[in-house]
This record gives C-alpha cells, sequence and structure tokens, in this order.
C-alpha cells in the first residue's frame, strides 16, 4: 500500500504541520504502508497561468518542479495533504500546488484513492481548512477517511501535545484501514457525482478547444 504525503508548509519538516503529520505517517506505517512524505519547501511550484494548456493537451508547460509532486499522488493509493492555516485558507505554496493539479482534477484522476488532511494553526481555527482541503480532495474524486487539526500551542506544548498526536495516529491507522478495506464512504458519493458531473459538462463545452480531456473523457466512456 502506497501512500503519499504532501505538506505545503514552507516550514518543511521543521515547521508545527509536520509534527503532527508525522504523526500520522508514523502510524500509518506501524500499520503496513509505505508512506512517502514530500515537502514543497524543497522545491518550487508556481502559480498557475491559466494557459489551459493542461486541458489542451494534458501537459503543464511551466518549468518546474511540479511533476515531483503531482505524479506521486496520482500513483498512490492513499494522499494526505498537510498544511498550515494561511488566514482562514491554505498556505500559497499549497495553494499552487492545488490550482496547478486542476488537469487532473478535471478528470477525477484521484477516483477510487483515499484521502486525509492534516492543518496546523497559530490559535484553534484549523477546522475550516481541513474542511476545503477535504472537499478539494473530494472533488479530484478521493473518498475522504478524515482530518487532523492542532494548534502551534497545542503541538508545543508537552502537556497538550498527546492529544493532538494521538488524533494524528489514529487518522494514520483509519487511512490504512479505509484502503486495506477499499470502504465506501456513501454520504460522499452525491458530492462526488455532482463534481464529476460538473466537470464533464464544462469538458463537453469545451470540447473544440479542450481536445485532450474531451478525448480522455469520451475513451473512458464518460461523455
Ligand atoms: C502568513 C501567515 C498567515 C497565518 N494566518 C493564520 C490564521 O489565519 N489563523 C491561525 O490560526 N494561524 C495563522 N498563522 C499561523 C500558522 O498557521 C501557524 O503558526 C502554523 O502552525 C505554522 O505551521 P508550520 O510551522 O508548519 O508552517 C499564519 C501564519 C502565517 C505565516
Amino acid at each position: 500500500m502506497n501512500i503519499v504525503a504532501v505538506n505545503g508548509s514552507p516550514h518543511g519538516a521543521k515547521g508545527a504541520t509536520a509534527i503532527l503529520l508525522a504523526e500520522l505517517v508514523r502510524s500509518a506505517r506501524a500499520a503496513g504502508a509505505d508512506v512517502t512524505t514530500l515537502e514543497l519547501s524543497d522545491g518550487t511550484v508556481g502559480p498557475c497561468r491559466a494557459c489551459d494548456t493542461c486541458h489542451r493537451v494534458g501537459t503543464c508547460p511551466i518549468k518546474d518542479d511540479l511533476a515531483r509532486f503531482r505524479d506521486p499522488i496520482l500513483a498512490a493509493d492513499a494522499v494526505v495533504l498537510a498544511s498550515p492555516n494561511y488566514l482562514f485558507s491554505v498556505s500559497a505554496q499549497m495553494k499552487c500546488f492545488m490550482d496547478r493539479c486542476c488537469g487532473p482534477l478535471h478528470m477525477v484522476a484521484l477516483r477510487g484513492k483515499y484521502a486525509a488532511a492534516v492543518v496546523s494553526s497559530g490559535g484553534e481555527e484549523s477546522g475550516e481548512v481541513e474542511r476545503y482541503l477535504l472537499r478539494f480532495l473530494r472533488a479530484f474524486g478521493a473518498s475522504t477517511v478524515g482530518s487532523v487539526g492542532a494548534s502551534a500551542m497545542e503541538l508545543l506544548d508537552p502537556a497538550r501535545r498527546p492529544a493532538a498526536r494521538r488524533a494524528a495516529a489514529q487518522l494514520g491507522a483509519d487511512l490504512v484501514a479505509a484502503v486495506a478495506a477499499k470502504k465506501s464512504y456513501p454520504d460522499q458519493a452525491a458530492e462526488q457525482t455532482a463534481f464529476a458531473e460538473r466537470m464533464k459538462a464544462i469538458v463537453r463545452f469545451q470540447k473544440d478547444r479542450w481536445t485532450y480531456e474531451y478525448q480522455q473523457w469520451e475513451s473512458r466512456r464518460w461523455v
């Protein structure tokens, strides 16, 4: 079982987000999964330029490190996205990565895979960002197993840290169990179907311009 985690903190492995993510990773490994953690801070993934090349021909013309992060998540059984809370959303680094996955997102390329989200915040307000990441992952086609959030105050306080770490460890175990059991999440089906239908309608509408995506949908007999 291959799980890939992408951490969008500019502090990388030394940050608060990484403390929480590391606990999930440790627990998933203990449950038998192969887990790779990729730090966006180890490379450069710049902003999407909205050139539509990914929709038209299936590749991104920007010469940076996108493929180093995107391709492993597309090949994984499960994906974990981790980010600090930056003004009620994800870090700019994570947002660039998410935007640059727009081509595969149109193809709901994480269909059949599982996902989870990890967020750290300065205060006590990670829920909004957790929900945002989970929504993105479901739009991408994945079934979301859950999320975990904690404040840097919790993570840096020896008295409070164990509870946050326990929650992250539980999520790691739940993620592995979901992949192993091919667990279904009927409560997510309506949202996932509605998003995929919307993508299908957009790709159909753009079929003369977005020829790559139209052919992809058609070859899967989804059009
Ligand atoms: C630009 C910026 C914006 C932030 N915005 C928020 C915020 O809106 N709410 C919050 O609780 N913490 C906010 N923080 C604090 C970080 O979320 C917090 O320190 C986090 O644990 C950092 O994780 P890291 O060490 O992995 O980067 C912000 C930090 C920065 C640098």
